[in-house]
C-alpha cells in the first residue's frame, strides 16, 4: 500500500569504496576527494542533494576517510589565516563547504556491498522515503536529475532509479533495467532490474546510473538479501525484490536522463569531465578554451 508521502529531507551517500582505480593517488587519499578542476568530486555531489532540498546528509565511510569529515568541517586555522589577510574570497572557497549541509557520518566497517552500505544508513533515516547519490556519478549541476526523481516519487510512490542508455557493450558495467513506457516521456515503469548483466541477458540497455530516491521498505528487503555479483550485498537485487512485489514498498519508475553525466570512477571520464568543467568556467574557461584549441589543432598536425 502506498502511504503518504513525508517530505523527503535525507541524501545518503556511500563513500566507502577503495578507489583502487586510482592507485596511486589513491594510496592515502580517498577518491572522493579527487579534484574535479578545484573542487573535490565528492563536493559536487553533496552540492546537488542540497540543490534538489535534500540537506541532511549521511555518508558511509570505511577507514581512511577522515579527509572527507575535514573538508565538510570547519577549518579555524586556515579560516583565521585568511581573515588576517583579508582574503574574502578564499575565506569564502574554505567555508563553502562546512556551510552546505548537516553532515552525519557512519562507517561500514565490512566492505560487504553497495547494498549493505545502504543498509548501514538504516537507524539514520527511518521510515522515510531518502535519496542516495553514488559519488562515481558526477551529474552537470545545470541538469536537476535528483529534483525530477524526487517530483516523480511524490506522485508514484515507492521508489525511483535513474537511468541512462548505454551502448549495449556498455550494459555489463551497470545495473539494467526491464521498462514499460509511462504517461511522461522521461518516465518509466521498471519491472525487473539485473546487476551487471552479461549483454546477451540484458533486459534493456537502459543503465542505472547512481541515483536514487528509495522507500524505507528497502532496509527490510536488504537484511534478507543474500550476496550476489561479486559476492556483494547489491542494492539492485533489493530494487528487483520491490519491482516484483509492489505490496512491499510501492512500485519502482524510472526517471530517464539525457542530461551531461560523467563517470569519475574512470579515469577517461574524469579527465573529460575536468576538460569540460574548466572550459565552462567563467574564471579559468577562456584562457583554458583558447590553450586547448592550440593544443588540440597541434595534434591533429602531428597525426
Ligand atoms: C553501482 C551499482 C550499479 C549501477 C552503478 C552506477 O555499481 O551496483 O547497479 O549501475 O553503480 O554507477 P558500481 O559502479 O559501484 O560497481
Amino acid at each position: 500500500m502506498i502511504q503518504s508521502h513525508p517530505r523527503i529531507s535525507k541524501a545518503v551517500i556511500p563513500a566507502a569504496g577503495l578507489g583502487t582505480r586510482f592507485l596511486p593517488a589513491t594510496k592515502a587519499t580517498p577518491k572522493e576527494m579527487l579534484p574535479v578542476v578545484d573542487k573535490p568530486a565528492i563536493q559536487y555531489v553533496v552540492e546537488e542533494a542540497v540543490a534538489a532540498g535534500l540537506d541532511d546528509v549521511l555518508m558511509v565511510t570505511g577507514r581512511n576517510k577522515r579527509p572527507l569529515e575535514d573538508h565538510f568541517d570547519r577549518n579555524y586555522e586556515l579560516e583565521s589565516a585568511l581573515e588576517k589577510k583579508g582574503d574574502a574570497d578564499r575565506l569564502a572557497k574554505v567555508q563553502e563547504s562546512s556551510d552546505l549541509a548537516t553532515m552525519h557520518y557512519v562507517r561500514q566497517g565490512d566492505p560487504k556491498g553497495l547494498g549493505h552500505a545502504v543498509l548501514c544508513a538504516a537507524p539514520h533515516v527511518g521510515d522515510e522515503p531518502f535519496a542516495v547519490l553514488l559519488g562515481d556519478d558526477l551529474i552537470d549541476p545545470r541538469d536537476p536529475l535528483l529534483k525530477r526523481m524526487i517530483e516523480v516519487q511524490e506522485q508514484h510512490g515507492g521508489s525511483v532509479v535513474a537511468l541512462m542508455e548505454v551502448a549495449p557493450e556498455q550494459i555489463h558495467l551497470y545495473g539494467s533495467a526491464a521498462v514499460e513506457t509511462t504517461e511522461d516521456s522521461d518516465v518509466v515503469r521498471v519491472s525487473g532490474l539485473v546487476e551487471k548483466p552479461d549483454p546477451a541477458d540484458a533486459p534493456s540497455n537502459y543503465a542505472i546510473i547512481g541515483r536514487y530516491v528509495l522507500d524505507p521498505a528497502v532496509f527490510g528487503i536488504l537484511r534478507q538479501t543474500e550476496p550476489g555479483r561479486g559476492g556483494e550485498i547489491q542494492l539492485t537485487d533489493a530494487l528487483q525484490q520491490l519491482a516484483a512485489d509492489e505490496k512491499v514498498g510501492g512500485p519502482v519508475h524510472g526517471v530517464v536522463f539525457k542530461g551531461r553525466r560523467y563517470d569519475t570512477g574512470d579515469r577517461g571520464d574524469y579527465l573529460r569531465a575536468i576538460v569540460r568543467l574548466a572550459c565552462e568556467r567563467e574564471d579559468l574557461g577562456p584562457d583554458f578554451r583558447a590553450w586547448l584549441r592550440r593544443y588540440v589543432t597541434e595534434e591533429m598536425q602531428e597525426r
